[in-house]
């Protein structure tokens, strides 16, 4: 049986060895998916070892995303762009390819599941780490009106902003110069405030009539960030959860080769979750 886990630390509350088991029930493909956890310094070893005894593919999550990119033998334009990998595919000879699905799933959730469009859109991500930087390309490429980047600290937007400037129009700002913008058609929150209990502070006129807010996290971390939008006229609120199993999908099309059914998969989810 081809073997697959998600590295990272810690792992033991990861959703995705359920989700995984999900969609290799739904789509008969004989696999089995575990939990890898490593210690802050032992990704490489302990990816190593796992793709020595045969393992076929690994789910990176935080703190290894940047590792793996390190770690892989090739990267996809995607991963390359994101500069980061949340996959990591076994190919022949031992070669390991680096690929990164967030931004895929995050378009996925947005665009299929909810509905929301993003074409001609104004866009607003807050953040300018990891989680933000996986998510610009995609984002662009649906040729938004705008996509402004806003955070804490506003030197990391604007560089993170240039770098994705040829791919559309897009500017780096801090969060006190929110207060002079156009209302955004959809708000998506990739700062780790939430983690904290904390809430970026934002002005209360940022939504237009009919916006989208979608945090890219989910659970209790994604409370804040939800009252607020919903006190602030959002007309959408989601949490990151569709983000979660849309990237897994996405995975598991990669490793195997074909495309798992998401709802059943997110409903089972949610009913659990409460
Ligand atoms: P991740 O992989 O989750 O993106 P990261 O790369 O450490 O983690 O980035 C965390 C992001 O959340 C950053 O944009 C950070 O802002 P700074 O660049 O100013 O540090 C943001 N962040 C974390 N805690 C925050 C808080 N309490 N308020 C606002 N932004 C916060």
């Amino acid at each position: 049986t081809d073997r697959y886990a998600v590295i990272g630390n810690p792992v033991a509350h990861s959703l995705s060895p359920d989700i995984h088991a999900a969609f290799a029930a739904q789509t008969g493909q004989a696999m089995h998916y575990d939990r890898l956890p490593a210690e802050p310094d032992a990704f490489a070893a302990t990816a190593r070892a796992f793709f020595e005894a045969g393992g076929r593919g690994l789910n990176v999550t935080v703190p290894f995303k940047l590792d793996a990119a390190d770690f892989a033998d090739r990267l996809s334009d995607r991963a390359r762009a994101a500069g980061a990998v949340n996959t990591l595919i076994a190919h022949d000879q031992g070669r390991i390819e680096g690929d990164n699905t967030d931004g895929a799933g995050l378009l996925r959730d947005l665009q299929h599941n909810r509905a929301v469009t993003l074409t001609d859109r104004r866009l607003l991500v807050l953040g300018a780490g990891g989680a933000a930087q996986g998510v610009i390309g995609p984002l662009l490429a649906a040729e938004p009106a705008n996509l402004i980047i806003a955070n804490r600290t506003a030197s990391k937007a604007q560089s993170m902003a240039e770098r994705f400037a040829a791919q559309g129009p897009t500017s780096g700002i801090g969060f006190a110069d929110l207060a002079d913008s156009t209302p955004v058609d959809v708000l998506i929150n990739a700062t780790s405030a939430g983690l904290a209990g904390a809430l970026p502070d934002l002005p209360a006129n940022l939504l237009a009539p009919g916006a989208t807010a979608y945090d890219m996290v989910y659970g209790a971390a994604s409370q804040p960030f939800q009252d607020w939008a919903r006190q602030h006229g959002a007309a959408a609120v989601c949490d990151g959860l569709g983000m979660l199993v849309e990237q897994a999908a996405e995975s598991f099309h990669r490793w195997r080769g074909v495309r798992p059914n998401t709802a059943p998969v997110l409903r089972q989810l949610r009913a659990g979750n409460g």
